[in-house]
């Protein structure tokens, strides 16, 4: 049985104030403070500081939603990897299929930018996953494999295992319609025996996410899952009641597997 505790990350996304956030990390906070599973939360960049004020020394990490491959220069509008950390940032949220699909970042920039948030001690969470119509054509461990590879051939294998992979299936994202426990867990078991055939101690310790439309209803099951580490949360993580939820969800299991 593996010991990975499950860890729960909120992707904020565009949206919340600073009151609001600040009743969403002082909730989570209070409600998950002797909890085992692990938590994060990624607020829009302005909000980073507060995060930073409001979670110091504590249990939950924070991290940003994206970021440039440069440590400064002539990029109007992008962050960059020591600005992050400079927020105690502990987390970056590479490739959003968000981001990814208006063609702003490909599947080797990703690669880049893993690499760049590595070498700033910061841990990336790689999404990858597939469009409907690649779901419906059945390429998705085609495309896993495709946006996963680049990365691995920037870090090589050693470095993947101090990043996470979150796998959204694009379908999934905002639309309600989460992808089936059986399905999240043949793409993430898929996606642990690719990197098991280059390295089977990186594949056994990686932390591997699924993420879309994950709600209090759906949690359990999706997490219960093997293969299932934890998940990253968009819209619920709107309900700080949900959320909240979701992380008691992601405890219990932590809590179980450590009993195992
Ligand atoms: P969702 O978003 O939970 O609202 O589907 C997940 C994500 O985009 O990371």
């Amino acid at each position: 049985m593996t010991n990975r505790p499950k860890l729960v990350v909120a992707n904020r996304k565009m949206n919340g104030n600073l009151p609001d956030n600040a009743r969403f990390l002082q909730s989570v906070l209070q409600e998950t403070r002797h909890h085992r599973a692990r938590y994060a939360v990624c607020p829009p960049h302005p909000y980073l500081q507060q995060a930073q004020q409001l979670l110091q020394h504590s249990h939950v990490a924070w991290g940003g939603q994206n970021m440039s491959r440069f440590e400064r220069g002539a990029y109007t509008g992008s962050v960059s990897p020591l600005m992050l950390k400079e927020f105690g940032c502990t987390y970056v949220i590479i490739g959003h299929s968000e981001r990814r699909l208006r063609g702003h970042e490909s599947d080797e920039s990703c690669g880049e930018r893993f690499e760049a948030a590595l070498k700033a001690g910061l841990t990336p969470i790689l999404c990858i996953g597939e469009t409907l119509e690649e779901y419906e054509l059945g390429e998705t461990d085609l495309v896993v494999v495709r946006q996963l590879n680049p990365v691995i051939s920037h870090v090589g294998i050693q470095a993947l295992a101090k990043g996470v992979i979150a796998y959204e299936p694009i379908w999934a994202i905002g639309t309600g319609k989460a992808a089936s426990p059986q399905h999240a867990q043949a793409i993430l078991s898929f996606i642990r025996g690719h990197i098991g055939l280059l390295d089977e101690q990186v594949a056994e310790q990686i932390t591997l996410l699924y993420g879309g439309s994950v709600n209090p209803g759906n949690a359990a099951q999706l997490m219960s899952m093997p293969d299932v580490d934890g998940g990253l949360i968009g819209g619920a993580s709107l309900i700080v009641e949900d959320f909240i939820q979701i992380c008691q969800i992601a405890n219990e299991l932590s809590s179980l597997k450590s009993a195992a």
